[in-house]
């Protein structure tokens, strides 16, 4: 971004924006008191500790000490930077910003992320174009056709075709003004080994724009209309692509996911597509990789569960396996669907429509009983083998579920299923949870909040109610720089807050959101955000009996001069200078003494 955007344009973005709205979208929220609550996106938990003030315009997590306003909400959960976030609020709230034209020196000023995206949307819109456009066009259409998607479906989804040739993208690109260079970076473009110079990496492909759930594109799959392999070639990871964490279609998928408070996983773009044209929205595609713990938590914002849907029995078996402790981790429930042999989710609801597969989804299993009836079905369970087999299977899935009570009734479960001792297969369960080094009891991770991190005792007590004070009530910062309070903070975690909020409000004063938007510092915007949420019932004369308790507690530093003066002149006998001494001392209290009513 070339031009800084002016000051004043933030602060009316951050007056248009609700911080609840935008947390909103990727985190569900409770209300709790006058503040919302919710499980933290940035670490895996059970209880929420995430807390959003609507009064202040803040969140922060006392699980893990993240905080801040809404436009760090932004950056810390998208990855953008701070001009990205005060864009995309800008658009949502339709705040005019300066646009810098697209002219070719502005383009290279745009940070390197912002230029990536912008280029994968003007490619977007070239294969968007090029979709039954010409011969190869009309085929890529076909082929649409044939596989059933309704002209509906290509336009929501934005589906296009690259069509054949080297540069047809190259060419359009840089007839925007976009270097190949840049392309390649994007991932749409290849460098050629030996000769300089770039060719097309989407060729004769029909083309499936992926978006992050926020709606920017940030990568493309390509599949060839025949038998010719790859089947599937993706964008390559770029500074904007990630595959772990990225999952198609969440950013159509989000509203339908927070309604049904549960989410199809399925495994292709296609099954995506189909799912979403036969109204089941709430599905997301994992592109070729396993499910990653990202993409887990990006779910855990509109979901309470996923189902995982599998070709065939053996392949859910395995992503059964992998991903049970990453839901464990995450706190979210999973289940698991297996289609009939034969089936993807695709042919499947084409075949045989919506009503079957939401069938299906209701019987689906959850992943320990799943896996617990795919091993009886491979291994049997009428004879002591096939149960010592499925025990074996299953020891690794139970040892797993780091909730002791869920662990101790799929023990049972599967006790009683077996016919075997309860009391035999949890001492089995535990020797290979041991074995394997693992903690037992409930996986809630310790909290480090900063309170807990801050010194304790009095002194320190009474630092940090000034500086909530200074955060909550702005008038209260004139007041504390007045007696000079913070230079005498003895910790140093508050003293450097005390500074930043001083030296931030030394013209005007600031409330907490803005305060804490200007904390570069990622721990001190975290602590100065969980500092404006404390409770701080004062009024305007309660603030002062606080103050005045802290002198009490912490004189300055010219009164230890002072007493240790005194106590000089005690040793000495100096009675006329500890005379003197004490009625400077006497002086100074008595000037300090403020008027209490
Ligand atoms: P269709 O055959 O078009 O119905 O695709 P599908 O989605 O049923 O394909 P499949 O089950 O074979 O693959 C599921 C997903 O894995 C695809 O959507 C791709 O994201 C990915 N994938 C499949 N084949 C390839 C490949 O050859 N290369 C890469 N990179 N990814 C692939
Ligand atoms: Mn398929």
């Amino acid at each position: 971004m070339a031009l800084p955007i002016p000051e004043e344009k933030i602060t009316e973005i951050r007056h248009a924006t609700d911080i609840v709205d935008i947390v909103s979208e990727s985190v569900m929220l409770k209300k709790a008191g006058k503040n919302l609550l919710g499980l933290c996106p940035f670490h895996a938990e059970k209880t929420p500790s995430f807390t959003v003030s609507p009064d202040k315009q803040i969140f922060h997590c006392f699980g893990c000490g993240v905080g801040g306003n809404v436009f760090s909400f932004l950056m810390k959960h998208q990855g953008v930077t701070f001009p990205e976030a005060v864009r995309m609020l800008a658009d949502r709230y339709g705040v005019d910003l300066p646009r810098p034209e697209a002219t070719a020196a502005q383009r290279r000023a745009l940070t390197e992320r912002e230029q990536l995206l912008a280029v994968n949307q003007e490619a977007m819109g070239f294969f968007q174009r090029c979709l039954g456009q010409g011969g190869p066009g009309r085929r890529a259409k076909d082929y649409l056709d044939r596989r059933g998607i309704a002209a509906e479906t290509i336009e929501r989804f934005e589906l296009g075709y690259a069509p054949p040739g080297w540069d047809n993208l190259l060419r359009f690109l840089t007839g925007r003004r976009v270097a190949p260079a840049l392309a390649e970076k994007a991932g749409l473009a290849v460098g050629r080994r030996d000769t300089s110079g770039h060719y097309d990496r989407f060729r004769d492909r029909i083309i499936f724009p992926i978006r992050d759930a926020n709606g920017r594109v940030v990568g493309f799959g390509g599949r060839v209309m025949g038998d010719d392999l790859p089947k599937y070639l993706n964008s390559p990871e770029t500074p904007v692509y990630n595959k772990g964490r990225v999952l198609y279609g969440l950013d159509r998928a989000k509203a339908a996911c927070r309604q049904a408070r549960r989410v199809f996983v399925v495994e292709g773009y296609f099954d995506a597509i189909a799912l979403f044209q036969v109204g089941i929205e709430n599905t997301v595609a994992t592109l070729g990789t396993a499910l990653t713990a990202d993409h887990i938590r990006l779910l855990k914002g509109y979901v309470e569960r996923a189902v995982l849907v599998f070709d065939s029995d053996a392949a859910g078996v395995k992503a059964a396996e992998r991903s049970i402790p990453l839901f464990v981790e995450a706190g979210m429930e999973a289940a698991v669907l297996v289609l009939p042999e034969g089936d993807d989710p695709d042919t499947y609801v084409r075949r045989r429509g919506r009503e079957a597969f939401d069938k299906l989804a209701d019987k689906a299993l959850g992943i320990i009983a799943f896996l617990t009836v795919s091993a009886v079905a491979r291994h049997g369970q009428q004879t002591v083998e096939g149960k010592v087999r499925v025990i074996n299977d299953m020891l690794a899935p139970l040892s797993a579920v780091s909730d002791t009570m869920a662990r101790s009734l799929h023990i049972r479960d599967l006790a009683a299923r077996l016919d075997v001792d309860e009391s035999a297969l949890l001492a089995r369960v535990r020797e290979f949870s041991g074995n394997r080094g693992r903690v037992s009891g409930p996986g809630e991770r310790t909290l480090q909040t900063v309170s807990m991190s801050m010194a304790a005792g009095k002194g320190s007590r009474l630092e940090r109610q000034i500086v909530a004070m200074m955060l909550q009530h702005p008038q209260a910062v004139a007041e504390v720089s007045r007696r000079r309070l913070v230079d005498r903070f003895e910790d140093p975690g508050l003293k450097k807050m005390g500074m930043e909020i001083l030296a931030q409000c030394a013209e005007t004063p600031r409330d907490a959101s803005e305060i804490v938007q200007h904390i570069t510092d990622d721990a001190l915007q975290g602590q100065a955000a969980a500092l404006a949420m404390e409770q701080v019932p004062w009024n305007d004369q309660g603030w002062k009996v606080v103050m005045t308790q802290y002198e009490a507690v912490r004189p300055h530093r010219n009164d230890d001069d002072l007493l240790a003066k005194i106590r000089t002149a005690e040793a000495d006998n100096d009675f006329e200078l500890l005379t003197k001494l004490l009625k400077d001392k006497q002086h100074r209290a008595s000037n300090r003494q403020e008027p209490i009513s």
